[in-house]
């Protein structure tokens, strides 16, 4: 069956750029953001790598660890680096893991054989400290993603494990935000002294705590 929301991520040891991965030890105290690419010497994958090594001082702010995986082997993989490196000006920066056993990708259904049979899709998992799925996208080959909505959704993810509040449309870091429905009145007056906007009795917009 998929991978869900709230499952544990599987565990692996798989060899990568950046040497031998134990998953779970790798991953320690931080968050992770997984990502799996079609195909190494691709133009699409080129440029969402490269820029993935470039948004590494955004990840390190919100203690996120990424790690990347194609079902191509090592030997293509470091190959490749060189002209990540040469068309984005910056270095990869985390592991690319070996995927031609398919050992990685299948545990984490990242084969859709009615889309590609040998190739992985765009897919993204957020494992929280816990080792917890906390969010998966999925995305077709011929589209790049957007790193700037995961960091968005990073963010999200964040604040509503520290508060007890959810993220509206198009939130971004700063914005208001809606305190979160089970609270009572009385309990979201202790909670937010300042107040709320009360636009229905289920959407009270508050302040982002914590700014
Ligand atoms: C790409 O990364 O450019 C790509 C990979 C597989 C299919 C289509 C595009």
């Amino acid at each position: 069956m998929a991978l869900q929301l709230g499952d544990t991520a599987p565990d692996f040891t798989q060899e990568s750029t950046s040497g031998t991965i134990e998953f779970h030890k790798w991953a320690g105290d931080s968050w992770v953001l997984f990502f799996s690419h079609p195909k190494d010497y691709t133009p699409v994958c080129t440029t969402e790598l490269g820029e993935i090594a470039k948004l590494k001082p955004e990840l390190d702010k919100r203690n996120v660890k990424s790690i990347g995986i194609s079902v191509d082997p090592l030997s293509d993989h470091k190959g490749w680096a060189k002209d990540i490196e040469d068309v984005k000006g910056t270095a990869l920066n985390f592991p690319l893991l070996a995927g031609d056993d398919r050992k990685v990708a299948e545990a984490f259904d990242m084969i859709h054989p009615k889309a590609d049979s040998n190739h992985t899709v765009r897919s993204v998992f957020v494992i929280d400290p816990n080792k917890k799925v906390r969010l998966i996208l999925t995305y077709p080959a011929s589209t790049g993603r957007n790193w700037a909505e995961v960091l968005r959704a990073i963010d999200s993810l964040q604040l509503t494990d520290n508060y007890k509040v959810a993220t509206p449309v198009n939130w971004n870091d700063g914005d208001d935000v809606i305190i979160a429905p089970s609270l009572s009145t009385e309990e979201a007056k202790k909670l937010f002294p300042a107040g709320w906007d009360e636009q229905k009795p289920y959407l009270r917009v508050t302040k982002q705590p914590g700014k």
